[in-house]
């Protein structure tokens, strides 16, 4: 371990005499009582231990308590050791400064270093750097435990590393880095380097993140970077407290590299309360809303609100993927639909003949052609339909924005149709096995204020 040391000078040193006083004869420096104290920590140095003296103090005169040391400084200790290095060398070994480490007498600290090398011995030197200053440092940098990735003296590796890449955190780490194989998804560069996305130091972001979570991120994933820059609607769960991560786990998860088990969830995990957007208006509370109303939505039983919603950004209100109009009225055009259109068929408001396209008809005759397809006020699906959920079957709104108003449907299922009860309009009842209804005039008239 020791490496060599180097007998033949330590034999020399030890018998070259050195002048004594006639009360010393047949004693040594520690024996005479005067330097005992150098003989009583846990680790003496054993030329200090065997009261040899003379291999690094000369006296300066002879009768005179004045001493040298027998060599510079810089040799002195190689003089016995020669320290097999390694081809990177640390500076104060290199320039031979072992006495900044090691005290040449005695010690506390095992290899007589002088101070714990697992807590401040390295600090002594490096406390100033600027990888000290940040905000949140890495565990073992932390306690001042550099030895636990670094060499003290020399290494094979670049920047006196124990060990390179990930296998240097495997050593501490191999319990996140086996949760990350066994896991169903695994996000791809976690795999690679470790280093990519922490410092191994410190770093001003929580887990030694070398960015915000938002621009280390976006830093590979340009193309979410891009909408959310371009977009005028910028998901708040976007930019609040841990941004991406709100979401997104950084190594693995069960879902492809997403947070929780089902989007909802995560969705639901800050939906649980309003949210004020930045103009001042309150997003519901969702959670309260699906409780309340037992009648969910199909892609919501699936657990699936990115199917409507890009949890990132949009260009389009309330973060939806496709158009979907805003207002009660609208003019048609299945455009202004997409978002319904991508699952539902477009038939089921185009085609004035309902017959196997929808259940809402009066005989044959659409009604949602009649409410819905016209060139300028047609009624959009909120006029009658919650998007999330419902106490009514089909997702029968209870309550119906109109302006600044609010109108309660009375929607009641019959066997062959249904009932609605004064809202937009007086009541009205259909019945998909009535006559065709030539003479009828076209249920919704103008709503009643
Ligand atoms: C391996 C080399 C070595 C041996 C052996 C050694 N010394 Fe030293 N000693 C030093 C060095 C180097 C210094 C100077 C320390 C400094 O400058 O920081 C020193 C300093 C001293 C000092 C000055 C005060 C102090 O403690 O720093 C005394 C006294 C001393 N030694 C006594 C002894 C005695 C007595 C022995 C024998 C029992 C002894 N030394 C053995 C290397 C050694
Ligand atoms: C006169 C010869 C000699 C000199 C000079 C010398 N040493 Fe040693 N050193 C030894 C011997 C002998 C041992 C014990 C070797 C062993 O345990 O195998 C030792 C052991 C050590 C150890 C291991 C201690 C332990 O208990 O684990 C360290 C560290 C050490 N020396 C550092 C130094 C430093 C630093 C200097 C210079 C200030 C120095 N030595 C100078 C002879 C010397
Ligand atoms: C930056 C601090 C530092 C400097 C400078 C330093 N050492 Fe060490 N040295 C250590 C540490 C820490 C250990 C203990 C390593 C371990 O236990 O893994 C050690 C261990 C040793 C040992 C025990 C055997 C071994 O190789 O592990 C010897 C001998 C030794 N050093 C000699 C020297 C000599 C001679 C010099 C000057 C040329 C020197 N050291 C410079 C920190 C230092
Ligand atoms: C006596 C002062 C001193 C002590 C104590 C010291 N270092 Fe250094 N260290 C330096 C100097 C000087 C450099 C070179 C300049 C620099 O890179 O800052 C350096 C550089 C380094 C480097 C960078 C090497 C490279 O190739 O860039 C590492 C890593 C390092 N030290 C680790 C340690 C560890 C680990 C300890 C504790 C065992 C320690 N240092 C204790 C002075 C010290
Ligand atoms: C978890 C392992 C780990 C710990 C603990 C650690 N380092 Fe490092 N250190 C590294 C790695 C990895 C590098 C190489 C980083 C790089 O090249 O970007 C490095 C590089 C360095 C460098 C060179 C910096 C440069 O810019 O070239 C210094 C100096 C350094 N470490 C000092 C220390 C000190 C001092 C401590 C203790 C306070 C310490 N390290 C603790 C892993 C660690
Ligand atoms: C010598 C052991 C050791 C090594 C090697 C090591 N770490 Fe750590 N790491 C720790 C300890 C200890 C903690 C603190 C554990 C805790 O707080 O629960 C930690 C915590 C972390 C954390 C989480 C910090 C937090 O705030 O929760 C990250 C991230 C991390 N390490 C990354 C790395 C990376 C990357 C590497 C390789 C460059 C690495 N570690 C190498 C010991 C180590
Ligand atoms: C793509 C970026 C990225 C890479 C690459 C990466 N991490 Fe992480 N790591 C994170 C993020 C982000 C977190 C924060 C926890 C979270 O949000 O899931 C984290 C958390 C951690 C934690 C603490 C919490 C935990 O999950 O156990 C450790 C330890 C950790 N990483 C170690 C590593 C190691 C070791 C590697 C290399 C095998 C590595 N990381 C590679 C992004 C990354
Ligand atoms: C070093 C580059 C890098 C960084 C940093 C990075 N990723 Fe990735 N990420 C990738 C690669 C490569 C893939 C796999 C290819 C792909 O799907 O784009 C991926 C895949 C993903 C996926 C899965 C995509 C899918 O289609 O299933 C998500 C989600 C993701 N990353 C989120 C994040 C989050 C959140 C962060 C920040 C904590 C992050 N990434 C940081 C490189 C990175
Ligand atoms: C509100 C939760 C949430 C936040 C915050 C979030 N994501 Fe996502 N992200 C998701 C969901 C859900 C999906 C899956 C979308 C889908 O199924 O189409 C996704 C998909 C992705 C994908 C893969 C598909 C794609 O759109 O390219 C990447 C990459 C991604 N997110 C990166 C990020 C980055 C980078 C951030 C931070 C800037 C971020 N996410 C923030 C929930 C979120
Ligand atoms: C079928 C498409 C669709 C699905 C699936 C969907 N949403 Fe929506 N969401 C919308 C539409 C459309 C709006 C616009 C408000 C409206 O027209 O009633 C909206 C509005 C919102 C709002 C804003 C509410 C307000 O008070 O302004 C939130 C929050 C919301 N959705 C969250 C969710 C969550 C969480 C999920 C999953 C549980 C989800 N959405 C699933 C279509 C959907
Ligand atoms: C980390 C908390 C958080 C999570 C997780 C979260 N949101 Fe949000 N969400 C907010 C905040 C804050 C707002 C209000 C600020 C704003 O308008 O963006 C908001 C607003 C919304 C809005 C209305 C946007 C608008 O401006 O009209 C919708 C829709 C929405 N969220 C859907 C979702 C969906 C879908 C998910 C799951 C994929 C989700 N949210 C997950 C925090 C969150
Ligand atoms: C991601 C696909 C998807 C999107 C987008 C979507 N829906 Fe649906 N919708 C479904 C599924 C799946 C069902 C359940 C069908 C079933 O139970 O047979 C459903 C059911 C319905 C029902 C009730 C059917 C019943 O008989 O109970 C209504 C009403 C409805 N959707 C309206 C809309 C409206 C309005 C939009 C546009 C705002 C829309 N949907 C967008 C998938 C979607
Ligand atoms: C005037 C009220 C009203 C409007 C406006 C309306 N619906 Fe409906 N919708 C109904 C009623 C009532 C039913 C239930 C029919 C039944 O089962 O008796 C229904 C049923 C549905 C169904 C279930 C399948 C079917 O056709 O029977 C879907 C899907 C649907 N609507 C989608 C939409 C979409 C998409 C829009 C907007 C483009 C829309 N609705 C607009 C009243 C309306």
């Amino acid at each position: 371990m020791i490496g060599s040391v180097n007998l033949l000078l330590l034999a020399a040193a030890v018998s070259a005499a050195v002048p004594s006083p006639a009360q010393m004869e047949g004693k040594t420096c520690t024996e005479f009582g005067c330097h005992a104290d150098l003989q009583v920590k846990a680790v003496v140095h054993e030329p200090v231990a065997r009261g040899m003296c003379q291999p690094c103090h000369a006296q300066a005169q002879e009768n005179t308590h004045e001493f040298r040391l027998s060599f510079p400084k810089e040799a002195l200790c190689q003089a016995c050791h020669i320290l097999t290095l390694k081809n990177h060398v640390h500076q104060p070994v290199q320039d031979g400064r072992c006495l900044d480490c090691h005290d040449p007498h005695q010690s506390e600290f095992h290899r007589l270093l002088r101070a714990d090398p697992s807590k401040q011995l390295c600090l002594k030197c490096h406390a100033e750097d600027p990888f000290m200053k940040k905000k949140h440092l890495h565990g073992p940098v932390a306690m001042g435990a550099c030895i636990l990735c670094h060499d003290s003296h020399s290494s094979w590796k670049p920047k006196l590393l124990v060990a390179q890449g990930n296998d240097l955190c495997a050593v501490c780490h191999e319990d996140t880095m086996r949760r990350d194989q066994q896991a169903r998804h695994l996000h791809p560069p976690v795999t690679g380097d470790c280093e990519q996305c922490h410092d191994p130091h410190s770093s001003d972001y929580p887990q030694q993140l070398r960015e915000e979570s938002r621009k280390l991120c976006v830093s590979c994933h340009e193309d979410v970077g891009q909408r959310i820059a371009a977009s005028p609607i910028v998901h708040g769960a976007v930019t609040e407290k841990q941004q991406c991560q709100n979401c997104h786990a950084g190594h693995s998860s069960s879902l492809p590299t997403r947070r929780g088990t089902r989007v909802l969830d995560t969705c639901l995990g800050c939906h649980n309360e309003e949210r004020p957007r930045p103009n001042g208006t309150r997003v519901a509370n969702m959670a309260a809303l699906l409780k309340e109303n037992p009648n969910h939505h199909g892609p919501i039983r699936q657990a699936d609100c990115s199917a409507c919603h890009n949890p990132h950004a949009s260009a389009l209100p309330n973060l939806l993927t496709e158009a979907y109009p805003e207002l009660f009225y609208a003019p048609f055009n299945a455009d202004n639909y997409k978002l319904c259109f991508r699952c539902h068929r477009s038939d089921l408001v185009s085609a004035k003949d309902g017959q196997g396209v929808t259940e809402f008809r009066q005989g044959n005759l659409n009604l949602h052609y009649v409410h819905v397809s016209k060139p300028s006020k047609g009624r959009t699906c909120r006029a009658c339909h919650a998007v999330h959920a419902s106490k009514s079957p089909a997702h029968i709104a209870e309550v119906v924005p109109y302006g600044n108003w609010k109108y309660t449907i009375k929607f009641d299922a019959t066997a062959n149709g249904g009932t609605c009860a004064p809202a937009c309009h007086a009541a009205r009842t259909y019945d998909r096995t009535a006559a065709p209804p030539a003479a009828q005039p076209p249920a919704g008239a103008k709503p009643a204020q």
